[in-house]
């Protein structure tokens, strides 16, 4: 498969470090030299299926076919305001298509999975000729706003990708690795005259230092994998586009590969972590604003709540 367009949505709130600093015990220079973060744009009184909508349409204006051209389309979310109907039907519906369509929920790495899933269609289904990615996400609902060390470091927003047929996709690199305890929030569901049994509800809870180092590692051997995988170097990828976390684990990631600065664009400063969102937005940036061209080595590379890690190596 390969991308044929991409697209993305913000909400219309910027929330600055300094905005913050009115709420919390925090300071602009801490979160900005700790994560990279200056400001956020966050879910006030939008819907994440409008950015997911909004996304979706400027991928498939910037593909050239339309909604009625889909054959799938694969919503990545972790959390919005439906338990069921499943985001992408909402999308499907708003948009026009009328493709069978699947949430995933992969956390941050959700992009990554998503295309594998993709990948797989496209080997497996002959008649399949346009999938839809769209990582819709909304993590600055997750978290606990009086807590510092986490509801800092999310911003809410929609990317996303239309595949066709083609042979850019060189090598993707799925791992999961069951670890509940440094990443999870849990949250209660309707009660029955049943249950009998404690139930917990509360908001995201991490373990950053936990995340972090599980980051750098995971991160390193899914890239250096799918290099390998790609029969390529290091020093032969052009863009390393990594999950938009901590500017700090990707600095150690890109100085463990001992490659310049250049090479890993970010845009974290703007939107901190937007979860599997991250990446599209990330994309989209670089192909609108032409810094990508044709045959260009990509590497994506994502890690997530599970913990799920992912990476692909393809061809622009
Ligand atoms: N402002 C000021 N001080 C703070 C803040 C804040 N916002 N947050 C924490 N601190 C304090 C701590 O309380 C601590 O104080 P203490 O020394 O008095 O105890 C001090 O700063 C240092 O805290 P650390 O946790 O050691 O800071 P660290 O440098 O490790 O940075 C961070 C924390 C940014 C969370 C880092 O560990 C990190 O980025 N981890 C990865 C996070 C991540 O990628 N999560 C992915 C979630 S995405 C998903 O899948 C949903």
């Amino acid at each position: 498969m390969r991308i044929i367009g991409t697209g993305s949505a913000h909400p219309a709130l910027t929330v600055t470090n300094q905005m913050l600093e009115k709420f919390l015990d925090t300071s602009d220079d801490w979160i900005r030299t700790r994560t990279g973060i200056s400001q956020r744009q966050l879910i006030s009184d939008e819907k994440l299926e409008d950015l997911a909508v909004n996304a979706a349409k400027r991928a498939l204006e910037n593909s050239g076919i339309s909604a009625g051209d889909l054959d799938f389309i694969i919503c990545s979310n972790v959390v919005n305001e439906y338990i069921t109907p499943a985001l992408s039907c909402i999308i499907q519906g708003r948009i026009g298509a009328t493709c069978p369509c699947i949430d995933l929920n992969g956390a941050c790495a959700g992009f990554i999975y998503s295309l594998d899933i993709a990948e797989s269609y496209f080997s497996s289904k002959k008649d399949i000729k346009h999938i839809l990615v769209v990582c819709a996400e909304e993590p600055t609902r997750m978290v606990d706003w009086s807590d510092r060390s986490t509801c800092v470091l999310f911003g809410d927003g929609a990317g996303a990708v239309v595949l066709g047929r083609g042979d850019n996709v060189k090598s993707i690199r799925l791992t999961t690795t069951s670890k509940q305890e440094s990443l999870y929030q849990q949250r209660k569901l309707e009660h029955t005259p049943f249950i009998t049994k404690e139930e917990a509800d509360g908001p995201l809870v991490m373990k950053g230092h936990d995340v972090f180092k599980l980051a750098v590692s995971s991160s390193l051997r899914d890239i250096e994998g799918v290099i390998a995988d790609g029969n390529i170097t290091k020093h032969d990828v052009d863009h390393y586009l990594l999950h938009q976390a901590n500017i700090r684990i990707i600095d150690t990631i890109r100085e463990s590969l001992d490659q310049c600065s250049e090479k890993f664009p970010n845009n974290i400063e703007k939107y901190g972590n937007t979860s599997s969102a991250s990446i599209p937005i990330l994309l989209d940036e670089m192909n609108k604003g032409s810094k990508l061209k044709k045959g260009d080595k990509i590497v994506l590379s994502a890690f997530g709540a599970g913990f799920t890690t992912g990476a692909c190596l393809l061809y622009w």
